[in-house]
């Protein structure tokens, strides 16, 4: 089955110092940036405040996927939005109200997206199609970079592609994707690719990208 491939580079394993040349680095490539915002209380580990990445948002020279890792997500959600984000994914095991948050970040104009961890079922989280425009499956427990991609999440992946059905759901994978999994990911029905380390620790960040993306559309065209 022909699909649109995209891939969206994450910062995290990123030099955050430098991150403008960084950024640079993968532009050319990406289909977006993949930021990933982390308090250090939803997962155990801390990456930007909301002024840091709003300003990253407002830099990024390509649209910004932002991920926020965070507690109490609902209130500070839209505000990504607002600050430019392209797309805003929120964790369904943060938000208290999921409906009302994912129609708050449509108002602010972007895209929204509903995560879930590797133990969140997929099933109850079926009725919120028609508010959804990307679904992400954790193939790692979030929190850090440079983890092992989890091979018993691409059932999940099967899973929400048949919920998906002809909907233009996009549906997205993050952790652990390198040449060695991207195409059992892309086979299980994801179209959309988080690269951390396996982007970053390569000697032409670019040049990574186009491969992986090869690598998903051989096994989808
Ligand atoms: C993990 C983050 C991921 C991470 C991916 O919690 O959400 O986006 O940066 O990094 P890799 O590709 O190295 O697993
Ligand atoms: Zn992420």
């Amino acid at each position: 089955m022909s699909r649109e491939i995209r891939i969206t580079p994450s910062i995290l394993n990123a030099d955050l110092a430098n991150l403008e040349q960084e950024i640079a680095l993968i532009a050319d490539a990406s289909d977006f940036l993949h930021l990933d915002v982390m308090d250090n209380i939803f997962v155990p580990n801390f990456t930007f405040d909301f002024e840091r990445a709003s300003q990253i948002i407002k830099n990024s020279p390509i649209g910004v996927d932002a991920h926020l890792m965070v507690a109490d997500v609902d209130d500070i959600a839209p505000a990504y939005a607002q600050a430019g984000a392209t797309s805003v994914t929120v964790h369904a095991e943060a938000t208290k109200n999921i409906v009302s948050t994912l129609k708050a970040i449509h108002g602010e104009g972007a895209r929204t997206g509903l995560a879930l961890k590797p133990r969140t079922q997929i099933a109850s989280y079926a009725r919120f199609l028609d508010d959804v425009d990307m679904f992400l499956i954790m193939t790692v427990e979030p929190g850090f970079g440079g983890q092992k991609f989890m091979l018993e999440m691409l059932d999940k992946v099967r899973q929400t592609r048949l919920i998906i059905g002809a909907r233009p759901i996009w549906l997205q994978v993050d952790g652990g994707i390198s040449l060695e999994t991207i195409a059992q990911a892309a086979e299980a029905g994801a179209d959309t690719f988080v690269a951390g380390s396996s982007v970053f620790n390569s000697s032409d960040p670019n040049e990574m990208i186009r491969s992986l993306r090869n690598c998903a559309l051989s096994v989808t065209d």
